[in-house]
């Protein structure tokens, strides 16, 4: 399959060389540009805003993949679909409205998504598939980067590979956290085509080298 997407996350980039980051992993291959959105509120982390997407924006033309990690969700969902994000992801346990909050990003001409966590079931995407781009499965619990894959993420991800396949639409099935060299054709083989990675790829000493070897992984 010709459509895998490598999604490499600046949460393990070097913050104070963002910019430089970006291009330097776009170069390397990167598809899109996963941008991870913490609160310290609905996860205990804190990273970055709407201002820091809006200034990477003029360093890369790939698509900026924000996953918001925050409640609430709408006035940042639109605050990012206003500064350079394409595809604006949000966790439906953290929107009080979950059918509004996609109405907003839609209205705003970007592309939508849902994001799972680990214990959380799909079942929300019986009335959502018919209206979103992007499944997104978190394979760690959402926070930090560096944590272990969970492996029963790879059962779920054929459950959600089947519903969007009965759907018929083009949805893309994105898996988020613990990804490696060592692990990505087996999340490919439960029917993932996006993948996010972030300790595997920022901080190796060659990020062409990780993300040819995941592409050689995914090619096999
Ligand atoms: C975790 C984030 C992930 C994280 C992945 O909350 O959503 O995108 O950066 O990092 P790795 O690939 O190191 O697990
Ligand atoms: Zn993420």
């Amino acid at each position: 399959m010709a459509h895998y997407r490598i999604a490499p996350s600046l949460l393990s980039a070097d913050f104070a060389r963002l910019g430089e980051e970006v291009r330097e992993v776009v170069a390397a291959g990167a598809d899109w540009i996963h941008f991870d959105v913490m609160d310290n509120h609905y996860v205990p982390n804190l990273t970055f805003g709407p201002m820091v997407c809006q200034a990477l924006r003029a360093h890369t033309e790939v698509p900026i993949d924000v996953h918001l990690m925050v409640q609430p969700v709408d006035a940042l969902a639109q605050a990012f679909c206003r500064t350079g994000a394409d595809i604006v992801t949000f966790h439906p346990d953290a929107s009080t409205h979950v059918d509004r909050t996609l109405q907003l990003i839609k209205a705003e001409g970007k592309q939508c998504g849902l994001v799972f966590n680990p214990a959380t079931p799909l079942s929300v995407l019986e009335w959502t598939l018919d209206k979103i781009d992007v499944v997104l499965l978190m394979s760690v619990n959402p926070g930090f980067g560096g944590q272990g894959f969970i492996d029963h993420t790879l059962r779920k991800c054929e459950q959600a590979r089947k519903l969007i396949d009965a759907s018929g639409r083009d949805i893309r099935l994105e898996v988020d956290g613990g990804i490696k060299v060592d692990n990505i054709r087996r999340v490919a083989d439960a029917g993932a085509d996006t993948f996010v990675a972030g300790s595997a790829i920022f901080g190796q000493p060659s990020y062409r080298a990780v993300i040819e070897a995941m592409r050689a992984e995914l090619a096999r």
